[in-house]
């Protein structure tokens, strides 16, 4: 699509910056409409690169002076930037710019939250902040002065001089200019301090607005424990004498790794056991490790481009669902990577957003912040470590950390750094980030004689712009079992890299039952035939917890395509395999609760689509409630015995022990509450101490049409908490009834407390609705419209988030012509609009292909 405001970037286009920053100084005046900043930059010539030519990112600036060298000077200046005519040779430019905080809705750049100042500069963010060279490679240290009268000014490095109404803070580390971050206001720090292994003491602080400062605990003790862990893993320490977090109200997204000054979405941080659950605890735990860790994969060393995007935040994910697998469960942890992946990455892959790990071009790259770039880009390091080996990957990180400190990089210097450190070939394996879409892989037996065989055909289906493939490599780990539960091949890992293979293993007694794709070893979907009783074995014996977990979810899925699809009653077999694994004590709660989880609406309906049938949002959210009916039936003699030895009675905790056994006993719970009219959940929603217990009793009683009584004291004990009321707005839509979804979440917006401008109340509500398929795709089409008049009126207000919220329309191919003509009317209606954001025009524009 051809637009000449909205220009497509192309990887190809690269080129290096002209002009380099030796070094930064800003001053900033905070006044709420007319912030003034004023920019002294040291310029150098890039002596790499013969162009001369010199611009200056800058949008939504009033350009008050500008000097070259002390003299007055005149840019010339457009609505993206300005140029000017400059010396040969190294030269100062000063400049002085007013912009407005108060009026920045769109969160990017200087805004303010709730009378706080904040920053958000990455991507291209600080372009509205002064005219700069704004890109991430030009790297240069920054001196900050702040002047304000708020009592907290902060901005990223060491703290500098302060006093009356003003603080300076200096930054040594070279970093691009979308890491630079300022934060001032009335706030209040919870103080700690942490000691470096050479013995560095660094100042550490959450800083919170007053009122929450009993919700920071638990993300200063997750700081400390990621400082640890990145020392004692990847031998990284940390660089500064503080490090400060930030909680901001109003954030497009989770956290930012500013550096030494991460500025997060208040929802990422404050947690206490009664406001938050055990969910958020994990959640919060999670990103601050992941924004710590960008301090080294992300920061030192940053990308070359917007395109090297999953340099960093593929490798950052990696390495902080490791650091969750080892402070909690590493196959709880996996399983539910996996259940997210499936969730979000494959249903992008699949759909007219596909786009590869590494993509190649963009209008807006705040659109490129997806799962495939962060989830499919740390399973891509996932598979390249079982590939070279554990050993082989930590010298190939030494190596990346020495060989690239202080620069801006490339994946060709990623994988390099694992050629020069393995001797291994990764031209083929260089194919998951330029080639999109989820490969399938069929898997086909063979037993003759004492042999067995497995042969592997990999699919890479056509994705836009991208329709033939070259095989990409698998690696396919694989475990064989006998009869009895016994491991006769442990797990193996082979590596597919023809589009068709065949391995063989010999001196095998008994035809072996296969365990494949152990701990999900690649991110693909695995087709093969297999009989119902191999998968009652597997979900009874695979000593890989991730597959026994997987047997029983394929179980439960075919059950429900059954039922959905032919009208079959549910499958007398799985029920049973899944009260004997949900009754066994022997197995860890947070286990079987996952394995008490159903496959989505979504992954419903698209398998439906992949089998040439237009799925049908009513009759899938009708199978699995009569699903739900037989497990409540099947385990009904079980409930309550299990529910009473497994409920936590002890004082909160929010680790991985107690938070498994709540887990377990709100899936009973939900499933007592079907028989017992809810007399149970009742009781757990008054006793309930903590908010793991009060959601989970709440949304029991909701998904069985009661709770209204518990609903309404709930809004009356935490009206105050914006986060739990959050909780408020989204249960309520997405425990409502298909045919009344849209009407709730209609009446929700007109409530007082519900405003657009707070990314998280819009998420709350229109995220729940998107989730909960059956109401937005119900056949009266009310989902899709109210979804669509709220993207209207979000897109001039804060184009990112409504950008976002368009990707709940991307499956909408696979849908009946009503209900396709139903949706593609909304998102013509949307791109007609006048004044359009970037953001959104080419969101929709892809999903209309
Ligand atoms: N780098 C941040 C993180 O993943 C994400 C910030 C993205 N923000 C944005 N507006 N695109 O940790
Ligand atoms: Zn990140």
């Amino acid at each position: 699509m051809k637009d000449a405001a909205n220009p497509t970037i192309y990887l190809k286009d690269y080129t290096p910056p002209s002009w380099l920053v030796e070094d930064v100084h800003l001053t900033f005046r905070l006044s709420p409409k007319a912030t003034r900043v004023v920019s002294r930059v040291r310029f150098v010539p890039n002596a790499a690169v013969s162009d001369r030519s010199f611009f200056l990112e800058g949008e939504e600036l009033s350009l008050i002076w500008a000097r070259i060298d002390g003299q007055d000077v005149t840019p010339q200046v457009t609505g993206q930037g300005l140029t000017c005519d400059v010396p040969e040779g190294p030269f100062t430019w000063e400049a002085e710019v007013e912009i407005s905080p108060a009026t920045n809705t769109a969160l990017e750049g200087l805004y303010m939250s709730n009378g706080m100042y904040s920053t958000q500069c990455e991507a291209q963010g600080f372009r509205k902040i002064t005219y700069y060279p704004d890109r991430p490679d030009v790297m240069a240290p920054f001196t900050v002065r702040i002047e304000s009268d708020l009592p907290v000014l902060l901005s990223n490095g060491n703290k500098g001089e302060a006093g009356d109404g003003f603080a300076e803070w200096h930054d040594p580390w070279p970093k691009p200019a979308y890491l630079f971050a300022l934060v001032a206001g009335e706030l209040v720090n919870l103080p700690g301090d942490f000691t470096t292994r050479s013995g560095n003491k660094v100042e550490l602080n959450i800083w919170v607005r007053p009122g929450d400062e009993d919700k920071c605990d638990f993300a200063l003790e997750a700081l400390k424990k990621s400082m640890t862990w990145d020392e004692e893993v990847y031998g990284r320490e940390y660089d500064l004498d503080i490090f400060n977090i930030v909680a901001v109200d109003d954030f497009n997204m989770g956290a930012m790794e500013n550096k030494g000054l991460n500025i997060f979405n208040s929802s990422a941080v404050l947690a206490n056991a009664r406001t938050a659950t055990d969910a958020n605890f994990e959640r919060i735990e999670a990103i601050i490790a992941h924004e710590y860790f960008h301090n080294w994969t992300g920061n030192r060393i940053t990308c070359r481009d917007w395109f090297q995007l999953c340099l960093k935040e593929g490798l950052t994910v990696f390495r902080d669902a490791q650091f969750t697998a080892d402070m909690r469960s590493e196959p709880v942890k996996r399983i539910s990577d996996v259940l997210d992946l499936r969730g979000r990455q494959f249903r992008e892959d699949g759909g007219p957003l596909a786009h590869p790990v590494r993509p190649e071009s963009f209008q807006e790259i705040n659109n490129f912040y997806t799962a495939t770039v962060y989830e499919k880009g740390a399973e891509v390091i996932g598979m390249l470590k079982r590939l070279v080996g554990d050993d082989a990957y930590a010298r190939a990180l030494d190596l990346y950390f020495d060989r690239h400190d202080g620069q801006a990089c490339t994946i060709e210097d990623w994988l390099k750094v694992f050629q020069d450190a393995t001797g291994r070939d990764l031209s083929q394996f260089k194919r998951w980030y330029s080639q999109a879409g989820t490969p399938k892989v069929v898997m086909t037996e063979d037993w003759k004689g004492d042999q067995f065989s497995v042969t592997l055909k990999q699919v890479l289906p056509a994705t836009p712009g991208q329709s033939d493939k070259k095989p990409q490599v698998i690696p396919f780990a694989i475990g064989l079992l006998d009869r009895t539960g016994q491991e006769v091949v442990p797990t193996t890992l082979l590596e597919l890299v023809e589009e068709e293979q065949t391995f063989t293993f010999n001196g095998l007694q008994a035809r072996p039952v296969a365990s494949p794709l152990r701990g999900f070893s690649a991110p693909v979907i695995l087709e093969r035939e297999t009989s119902k009783a191999d998968q009652v074995f597997l979900l009874a014996h695979d000593t890989d917890p991730f597959n026994r977990w997987e047997a029983g979810r394929q179980l439960a899925k075919s059950a429900l395509m059954e039922m959905i699809g032919n009208g079959a009653a549910p499958d007398a077999d799985y029920l049973d395999a899944l009260r004997q694994l949900v009754t066994d004590d022997t197995l860890d709660p947070a286990f079987r609760a996952l394995c008490m989880g159903l496959p989505s609406e979504d992954d419903l309906a698209q398998s439906f689509a992949d089998m040439g049938r237009t799925p049908d949002p009513q009759a899938i959210w009708d199978g699995r409630e009569v699903m739900r009916a037989a497990m409540a039936d099947v385990l009904s003699a079980d409930l309550m015995p299990l529910y009473d030895r497994h409920l936590v009675r002890a004082p909160y905790r929010p680790d991985a022990e107690q938070s498994g056994k709540r887990s377990l006993t709100n899936a009973l719970l939900s499933l007592i509450t079907r028989r017992d009219g809810g007399a149970v959940a009742q009781g757990q929603f008054a006793d309930a101490g903590n908010m793991t217990q009060q959601m989970g009793a709440l949304s029991a009683l909701l998904a069985n049409d009661l709770g209204s009584l518990e609903l309404a004291s709930f809004a009356e004990q935490w009206a105050h908490e914006r986060l739990v009321m959050d909780k408020w707005f989204m249960i309520q839509v997405a425990h409502a009834r298909p045919d009344l979804a849209a009407q709730v979440a209609d009446a929700l917006t007109q409530r007082p407390d519900f405003a657009m401008t707070n990314p998280n109340r819009f998420r709350a509500v229109f995220g729940a609705l998107a989730m909960n398929q059956a109401g937005f795709h119900h056949d009266s089409g009310a989902g899709y419209r109210l979804m669509a008049d709220w993207l209207v009126k979000l897109d001039p207000v804060n184009p990112q988030t409504t950008a976002r919220m368009c990707s709940a329309f991307q499956t909408w191919r696979r849908y009946d012509a009503d209900r396709q003509g139903m949706i593609r009317d909304e998102l013509l209606r949307i791109s007609a609009l006048k004044g359009l954001s970037r953001d959104t025009g080419e969101m929709v524009g892809r999903i209309l292909g």
